[in-house]
Parts: structure tokens; sequence; C-alpha cells
């Protein structure tokens, strides 16, 4: 008993895992086990001896028992600890890196935009960048032979050979997205149509590629009032200031009669740009109400409604805005740049928490 007893601790000491230590348990006092079968013996011992061997052998199994028991918990809180010790981190390092992007100004002013013209009850509309020539010019007023077709530097999309169909065109103006909504929604409408537009044209104020944000207002009783008071309440807003001076100048588009440009007063003093001071003025927008024929292309009758449109250039304000003085830098992707004049992710314009932070 002393054999079996020192051979059986010798090989429970040693068990590497639970796997092992079960093969041992059943090797000493499973059924069949080595103590087990001397306990069998019992039977053929004589009485005294049965009284010596028998609580020898209870013992011996309980020892056995206990052992394997041990070996097992001791097997378990090694394996905590190995856990514990790979599975380790640093619950103070921060959560998530910070982005290396930011938001471009141009996003950052177009949700701008979008969050005043929502909170005065206009919805957001777009159209294709690659437009129809029919919606970039016909159904604006624009005929064939008119000279704002030129003027406008506009890129034609390339049609098959043989194909004699007018090309198509990269929109000059976000003004065909006004056709697309009347056709699509009908009078009476009233909505803003940010997007991108292109014309032939690069220098510090030009890039082939810029941003417009189109406005519509049809109703049956839309005056020129009516535009005016809601641009001087969108500039208040957007510039974040009690104060703005603009300037609506007489001008002529094909598509609005009686056609204005606004302007709104600023200084370049020692080279900052500030707003509503100085001798200055910029122009921001293009605006008018919409020519009776435009509505008729649009299917809504010119003689039950009126409505005002105006085109303003989204890089021109966030220009104005944020005092960047370059358009062409808008668009070179340099990182450098977008982290002195992006904003953060998360900060999304709100007319109730701040247009910007
Ligand atoms: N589409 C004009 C432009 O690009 C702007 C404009 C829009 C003018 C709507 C009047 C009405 O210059």
């Amino acid at each position: 008993m002393d054999d079996l007893r020192d051979k059986y601790m010798r090989l429970i000491a040693g068990a590497a895992d639970e796997a092992a230590l079960e093969e041992l348990r059943v090797q000493a006092v499973g059924k069949k086990g080595e103590i087990s079968l001397k306990m069998r013996e019992l039977g053929k011992m004589s009485p005294d001896e049965r009284k010596e061997a028998g609580p020898r052998l209870n013992a011996l199994k309980d020892e056995i028992n206990g052992a394997l028991a041990a070996r097992k918990a001791a097997l378990g809180d090694a394996a905590l600890e190995e856990r514990l010790r790979a599975e380790w981190l640093d619950v103070t390092l921060p959560a998530r890196q910070r982005p290396a992007g930011t938001i471009h100004p141009v996003s950052q002013v177009t949700e701008e935009v979008t969050a005043i013209f929502a909170d005065m009850g206009f919805a957001v509309a777009e159209g294709p960048q690659v437009e129809t020539d029919w919606h970039n010019f016909d159904a604006l007023n624009i005929p064939g032979h008119h000279p704002a077709r030129a003027e406008m530097d506009t890129f034609y999309m390339a049609r098959a050979e043989g194909d004699d169909r007018p090309p198509h065109v990269l929109r000059t103006h976000t003004s065909p997205v006004q056709i697309r909504s009347m056709l699509a929604h009908g009078a009476p409408l009233r909505v803003i149509a940010p997007g991108r537009v292109y014309r032939a044209d690069y220098d510090q104020t030009h890039t082939p590629m810029f941003h417009q944000v189109e406005g519509l207002a049809i109703d049956t009783d839309i005056t020129m009032a009516n535009l005016k008071w809601c641009l001087e309440e969108f500039c208040r807003a957007f510039f974040e200031v009690d104060h703005v001076d603009l300037r609506f100048r007489a001008s002529h588009f094909p598509f609005t009669e009686p056609s204005a440009e606004v302007d709104i007063r600023c200084s370049w003093e020692g080279g900052t740009l500030k707003l509503g001071e100085g001798d200055d003025w910029l122009e921001i927008l293009g605006s008018g109400m919409v020519h009776p024929k435009v509505l008729a292309a649009g299917d809504i009758d010119p003689t039950a409604w009126q409505g005002f449109a105006f085109g303003m250039g989204i890089d021109r304000i966030a220009m104005l805005k944020y005092g960047i003085p370059d358009l062409r830098a808008f668009f070179d992707s340099d990182l450098r740049w977008l982290r002195h004049y992006g904003f953060g992710a998360l900060d999304m314009p709100a007319i109730h928490a701040g247009l910007s932070r």
C-alpha cells in the first residue's frame, strides 16, 4: 500500500493537465482501478486481516481523491494566472486614436448652409453632375445660340462618333436642379441644391470644379422682398453676426427676371478680411425672380405661380467666413492645410448648438 501511495502521489504531482489527472483517477480509484481491485480482495481475507486492511485502503482512497482535487485546483489557478498575464491590457490608454483627417471647409460650410435653410423650411434637392444640355441650358432659357453658353466655359462630354445629339455637359451651375425639382415635385416648392459645378477657369479665385448652392422658392405670392429677407437672414446666421450689409445690384441672367447680384460689405485692411465693415464689396451670389419660361419648362403654370431663385458660391463664402485666401488650396489635398482649416469630425453644425466651433 505504501508503494501504491508513493506511485500515485508522484504521478498526480506531475500531471500536466486535467485530462492526465482524469486518466490517473480512473487508473487508481475508478471501478477497475488498482485501489478498487485491492478492495475486492478484502473479501478473501480473514476477519482480522480485513479489519486492519479495510480502513487503510479507505484512507488511501480518500488521500488519492484529495490529491487529485488539490492538483486540479492548482492547475486551474495556473491556467487563470496564465490567461491574466496573456490578456493583460492597459485600460488607461485612449480608447481610439485621434482621427488623422479633418472635415474639409467645403463640407463644413455645406452642412452649415443646409442647417440654416432647413430651419427656414427648405428641403435639399440633388441632380447629376453630368447633365443634359437641355437641363443645363435650354430649360433655363439659354437657347443654343445664346452668348451665356460661351461665357460659361462649358466642359462638353464626347459623344460616340456619328451621334449627332447635343453632347452632355458637366453642369456649369446648380440651376438645372431647379428644373429637375419642379418636374419632380411641382408647386409649391422650397428647395436648396448644394453640389459641384464645373467651368474651364483657373486662377486665385477660380478652379475648374467648385461648389454652389442653388435656392428655389415657388408659391402663389412670392416677391423680391421674400428673396431679400431670406438672404439677409441667411447671411446673419451663416456669418454669425448681428448685422451684415448686403448690396443688391441689378444684373442679368436668362433664367430670372428681374435679376440681382448680391455683394457683401467687407474690408481687407491689414491683409485680413472683415465682414460688415469697410468700403469693399464681395460678390457672393446671383439671384432673381424665376423667369416665366423657366417655370413653364418645369411644367409649372407661370400665370398662377411665381418664385425666387439664387445661386451662391459655397467656396466663396467658406473663404469669407474662415479667412482662407486662396481657393486653389481647397483642392490640393495638402494635409497640413486641412489640419489648419479643417473641422472636427464630430462637430456637426446645428442651429441650436452653434454652426462653427
Ligand atoms: N446660375 C447662376 C450662376 O451660376 C446663379 C443664379 C442662380 C442666378 C439662380 C440667378 C438665379 O452664376
